[in-house]
């Protein structure tokens, strides 16, 4: 005979469990760190980072952070993951996978089923929200961001392109996966146009109606925002007048790309939808606000923040000090950048 109150916790329980709980979930969970494994026959390495307080009954946000050309996975973890590891809490794992050569070539789609290896690592052993995969990166890394929106639109749920282009290559391409675009009218080194060429390309997959999209001129410190309206899944773009840079100043000079990218994929996951595997839309939402205890408690100690990345502000907790060659410039009481 089962009680009413057991009953009542029981089909709370069914309910919890609903949305997208990973396989890996009351599991013990693996550590933080570095981590390797083989790919076609090759050593390939990530970072993973747990949050604090990683809670093996609590479905995770997952967020994939590649690095740019040159740079590597401990330049991203190093810079707080684009910055987006402050704002989440308790929330989210990360995951900073390092490229072949310093890029991302994905030379027969071998960082894509580096990609596929990882997730399925994530949702075996980890307690993950199938519904909430992410991806974003800078310059290469906002390319192979890109690519795994074309490959992966059953994977994942958002991406947010920094700075990006048609350089990982994309294969598939017609299904909706949420797409933020930020890019700089002063980008010399992958213009504005190629940003735009990623952007309208998923204008056409998600079904939006085009519409004039203002940017400001190089050199400008500010930044334009256009949400398009579209039928299956969100294109958001934003034009800025600075040059190729991972974390733009728009604005009143105010670092605007951390805040944007964490928004978008809540909204994302608040639409339902398009991208991800699952209904997503009932799921809680998760905490977008920093709070006191959220901060990375084992930030790599003896590294410090490459040049872009952070090293001060009320709350940071990662490196204080600079690569050689840059030197920590103050933008705000939350914010100081190797520069
Ligand atoms: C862990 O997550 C579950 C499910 O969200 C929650 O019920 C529980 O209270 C959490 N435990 C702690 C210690 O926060």
């Amino acid at each position: 005979m089962i009680s009413i109150p057991t009953l009542a916790l029981a089909l709370l329980a069914a309910v919890q469990t609903v949305e997208s709980a990973s396989a890996g979930c009351g599991k013990s969970p693996q550590s933080s760190g570095t981590k390797s494994m083989t790919v076609n026959g090759k050593q390939r390495q990530y970072i993973l980072q747990l949050p604090n307080n990683y809670n093996s009954s609590k479905a995770h946000r997952v967020v994939f952070g590649y690095h740019w050309r040159d740079g590597s996975m401990n330049d991203v973890a190093g810079g707080g993951f684009y910055s987006l590891r402050s704002l989440a809490g308790d929330s989210t794992i990360f995951v900073a996978p390092n490229g072949l050569n310093a890029g991302w070539a994905n030379n027969g789609g071998e960082d894509i089923t580096f990609t596929d290896q990882i997730v399925a690592m994530l949702k075996n052993d980890l307690c993950v929200d199938e519904g909430q995969f992410f991806a974003t990166g800078w310059s290469y890394g906002g390319s192979m961001s890109h690519s795994v929106a074309c490959s992966r639109p059953d994977v994942f749920k958002a991406v947010s392109v920094i700075a990006g282009a048609l350089l990982s290559g994309c294969s598939g391409g017609n299904t909706p996966v949420a797409y933020l675009g930020i890019h700089g009218a002063a980008d010399n080194v992958l213009p504005i146009s190629m940003g735009r060429q990623l952007r309208d390309k998923w204008m056409q997959t998600n079904g939006c109606t085009s519409k004039n999209a203002p940017e400001p001129s190089a050199g400008q410190q500010a930044h334009m925002k256009t949400t398009y309206t579209c039928s299956k899944a969100a294109v958001t773009w934003i034009g800025h007048g600075g040059g190729h840079v991972p974390d733009p100043s728009g604005n009143n000079g105010q670092k605007f790309a951390p805040g944007e990218t964490w928004d978008f994929f809540n909204a994302a996951v608040a639409a339902g939808g398009g991208g991800g595997n699952s209904g997503g839309g009932g799921g809680t939402p998760n905490p977008t606000t920093t709070s006191q205890g959220s901060q990375p408690s084992n930030p790599p100690a003896t590294n410090c923040s490459p040049r872009y990345g952070q090293c001060g502000g009320n709350g940071w907790g990662g490196a204080k000090c600079c690569e050689s060659g840059t030197s920590c410039k103050v933008s705000n009481d939350w914010y100081s950048q190797c520069l």
